[in-house]
C-alpha cells in the first residue's frame, strides 16, 4: 500500500451502535469507509456525517445476510482496487426465547445468520484480496456470552463462541499471509439494540457500579476504540485474540461489590 493512499475498510453494521461508532472513528483516522447496513436512512446520516467531518465514506445498504450483499461488497472492494481492513460488526441476540427448551429452529437459524453466516461469508469474500495484497486486519464482533453462560440466549451465546473459535483457528492460517483476525468481546453497550434506559428500567441506577468494576454502562467509542487499535498497526504482533470490552463484567463474573463498601459479595441475597 503506498503511504499517501487511504485504508479501504469495510464495516459491517456500520451505522448505528458500536458499528457506526467504529465508521465514524476510522474514518477520522483517515479510511475510506465502506458502511454497510440495512438500514438505508441512518447508513446515508452515518455517510453524511463522516463527510461532513471531512472524511470519506461509502454507503453500501443490504442486509449481510443475504448471499447479494456480500456480493455487492466484493463488487464495491473490487471496485477500490483492496481492502484493508474487514469489521465484521453485525451481530443480535433477537429473536430470543424464554428458554432453549422454548425455542425453534426458525429461530436457531436466523440466530446463526445474524451472529456466525455472515462473518464466514463476508471472510470468505474478502480475504482472497488481503492474501493476494498480502496483509489486512479482520475484526470480528463476539460476545462476553462467548465466554459466561447466560440463561435464555443458550443459541446466541454459541454462535458468538464459533465467532471466537473461528478468529483463533482463521489467525493460525492465514498469518503466513500478513493478515490478522482479532475480535472483540463487548458487555453493556448503550446502543440502540440494548439501550441503557432499559436495562436500568425499575431498578436503581445507583447499584450500577456494584455489578460493573469500570462503574458505567459502556459507550459506543469505548469498543470503537478498541476495534481501530485491533485494526491498527499498533496491533501488529497480535492476532487470533478475542479482547473483552465490558468494564470488568467478565473479570467479576458473579462477583459484586457490597453496598456498604466493605469488599464484594457472591450471594444472591446481596448483603
Ligand atoms: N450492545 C451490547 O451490549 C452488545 C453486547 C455483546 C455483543 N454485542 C455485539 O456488538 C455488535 C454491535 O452491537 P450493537 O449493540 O451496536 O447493535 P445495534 O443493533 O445497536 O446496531 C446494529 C447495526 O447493524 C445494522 N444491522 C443489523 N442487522 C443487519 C444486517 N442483517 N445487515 C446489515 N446491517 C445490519 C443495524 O441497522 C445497525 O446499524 C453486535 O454483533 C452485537 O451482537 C453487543
Amino acid at each position: 500500500m503506498a503511504e499517501d493512499q487511504a485504508r479501504i475498510s469495510v464495516v459491517t453494521g456500520g451505522a448505528l451502535g458500536i458499528g457506526g461508532a467504529i465508521t465514524r472513528r476510522l474514518a477520522r483516522d483517515g479510511d475510506h469507509v465502506v458502511l454497510v447496513d440495512v438500514d438505508e436512512t441512518a447508513a446515508q446520516e452515518t455517510a453524511d456525517e463522516v463527510r461532513t467531518a471531512g472524511g470519506t465514506a461509502t454507503a453500501l445498504v443490504g442486509d449481510v445476510t443475504d448471499q447479494d450483499t456480500v456480493d455487492r461488497i466484493a463488487a464495491v472492494v473490487a471496485g477500490l482496487g483492496r481492502v484493508d481492513v474487514l469489521v465484521n460488526n453485525v451481530g443480535d441476540f433477537r429473536p430470543a426465547s424464554k428458554t432453549f427448551l422454548h425455542s425453534t429452529p426458525a429461530q436457531w437459524q436466523r440466530l446463526h445468520d445474524l451472529n456466525f453466516g455472515h462473518v464466514l461469508a463476508v471472510t470468505h469474500a474478502l480475504l482472497p484480496r488481503m492474501v493476494e495484497q498480502g496483509g489486512g486486519a479482520i475484526v470480528n464482533s463476539s460476545t462476553v456470552e462467548a465466554f459466561r453462560g447466560i440463561p435464555g440466549h443458550a443459541t446466541y451465546s454459541g454462535y458468538n463462541a464459533a465467532v471466537s473459535a473461528f478468529t483463533r483457528s482463521l489467525a493460525i492460517e492465514v498469518g503466513r499471509y500478513g493478515v490478522r483476525v482479532n475480535a472483540i468481546a463487548p458487555d453493556l453497550a448503550d446502543t440502540e439494540q440494548t439501550p441503557a434506559a432499559a436495562m436500568l428500567r425499575g431498578r436503581d441506577a445507583g447499584q450500577v457500579p456494584l455489578w460493573v468494576p469500570l462503574g458505567r454502562f459502556g459507550r459506543v467509542e469505548d469498543y470503537a476504540d478498541v476495534v481501530a487499535f485491533l485494526a491498527s498497526d499498533d496491533a501488529r504482533f497480535v492476532t487470533g485474540h478475542t479482547v473483552p470490552v465490558d468494564g470488568g463484567t467478565l473479570a467479576a463474573s458473579g462477583w459484586y461489590a457490597r453496598e456498604d463498601g466493605k469488599g464484594w459479595t457472591n450471594m444472591p441475597d446481596h448483603p
